[in-house]
Formats: C-alpha cells, sequence, structure tokens
C-alpha cells in the first residue's frame, strides 16, 4: 500500500475543506498537511525566500508520499492563492533543486475542491491535470464539494466515500 497525504490550501486550517478533508483522511487513514500554518511565500526569480518552509516541506512530501491529494477552496473561481503559492513554487524544482524536482516523476495526483454549492466550475481542475502532465505525475482524478453550516451533505459524504473507493483501488493497483 503507498502512502497518501492530503495537502489543503485553505485560509483556515478549521473551515468547510477541512472538514471534507478530516472525511476523506480517514477514509484514506491519511494525514493532512495545512498549508495556512506554513510560512511560504510567493514564487522569487531571484530564490530570495530559498529559507522560507517551502523546500523542507516540498522535500518531506515527496520523500514520504506517492499519492498528493490537494483540497482547496474555491475562492473566486479559483484554487485558493495559497494552494497557488505552493505550486508556483514548485517551479524552485524545476530550477535551483531539480533534483527534488524530478521526483515527483511518477507520483500520484488528486484533487477535491469545496465551494459553496457544490457546482461543477468550467475548467476548475485544468491546472492541476496539466500541472501533473507537465511533472510527470499521474492526474487521479477531483472531486467536487461542500459544507452546509458547518455539516457535510448526504450527498457529499457519498462523493467522498465513492472518491475515497476511487483513490484506494488505484493505489492497491499500483502497489502490485
Ligand atoms: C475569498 C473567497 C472567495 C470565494 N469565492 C467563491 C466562488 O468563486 N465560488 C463559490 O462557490 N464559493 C466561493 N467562496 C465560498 C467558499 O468557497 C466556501 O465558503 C468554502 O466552503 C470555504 O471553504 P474554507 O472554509 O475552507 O475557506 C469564496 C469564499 C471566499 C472567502
Amino acid at each position: 500500500m503507498q502512502k497518501a497525504i492530503i495537502i489543503e490550501g485553505s485560509s483556515r486550517a478549521n473551515g468547510d475543506t477541512n472538514k471534507i478533508s478530516e472525511a476523506l483522511a480517514a477514509k484514506l487513514s491519511c494525514e493532512i498537511i495545512h498549508l495556512s500554518e506554513y510560512n511560504i511565500s510567493a514564487y522569487d526569480y531571484d530564490f530570495k525566500n530559498k529559507d522560507d518552509d517551502f523546500l523542507p516541506l516540498i522535500g518531506k512530501i515527496i520523500d514520504n508520499y506517492d499519492l498528493i491529494v490537494f483540497a482547496t477552496p474555491v475562492y473566486w473561481y479559483s484554487m485558493s492563492g495559497i494552494l497557488k503559492t505552493f505550486f508556483d513554487r514548485i517551479t524552485d524544482c524545476l530550477k535551483t533543486e531539480k533534483e527534488t524536482g524530478r521526483k515527483l516523476r511518477g507520483k500520484k495526483m488528486a484533487v477535491l475542491n469545496c465551494s459553496s454549492s457544490d457546482t461543477q466550475i468550467d475548467g476548475f481542475f485544468v491546472p492541476f491535470k496539466a500541472t501533473a502532465d507537465y511533472l510527470g505525475m499521474e492526474y487521479l482524478g477531483d472531486m467536487t464539494s461542500c459544507v452546509n453550516d458547518g455539516v457535510i451533505p448526504e450527498n457529499i459524504q457519498n462523493k467522498i466515500e465513492n472518491f475515497a473507493k476511487q483513490l484506494m483501488a488505484q493505489k492497491e493497483k499500483i502497489a502490485l
């Protein structure tokens, strides 16, 4: 069995996206990394931020996990700024930290989002799929979700269950 991690990009570690992430994490028996708890600054062409939390964090993720599930709230029809900054910083792994970047090849990516109404937003997952493709990662799938007044609706609970099964099936296949 390969190890999974959920990387959560909400601006609050105890919000709606976290509720969905925790429900999925319970089914995948995995942990959650809250990007909001890390000091990761915007991409810098001169790499002046090379001593912030990004490089140790991506190193830990690469060394320990094979399936990376990105969980993001929908902020203005897109992924959160925190998660986008994390993706921007993967550029460091293609420039100064090439060895780290190469290790992303062959890893699996999946994505979930959480918005106010669980509606599919055209093109929302395109940057994730394209990034996976560019980095040589395998894109396993995605799901949309929402939380109503702090409660995960029943249909979303079912979606999480199915999404977990889908990811577990892929994980089993990979492990064979
Ligand atoms: C800055 C901001 C932008 C948002 N933009 C959208 C949006 O474009 N579409 C949508 O359905 N919900 C939008 N929402 C609502 C959030 O997606 C929703 O409340 C989500 O559950 C918040 O998750 P969180 O508690 O992890 O931040 C927005 C919320 C914020 C704070």
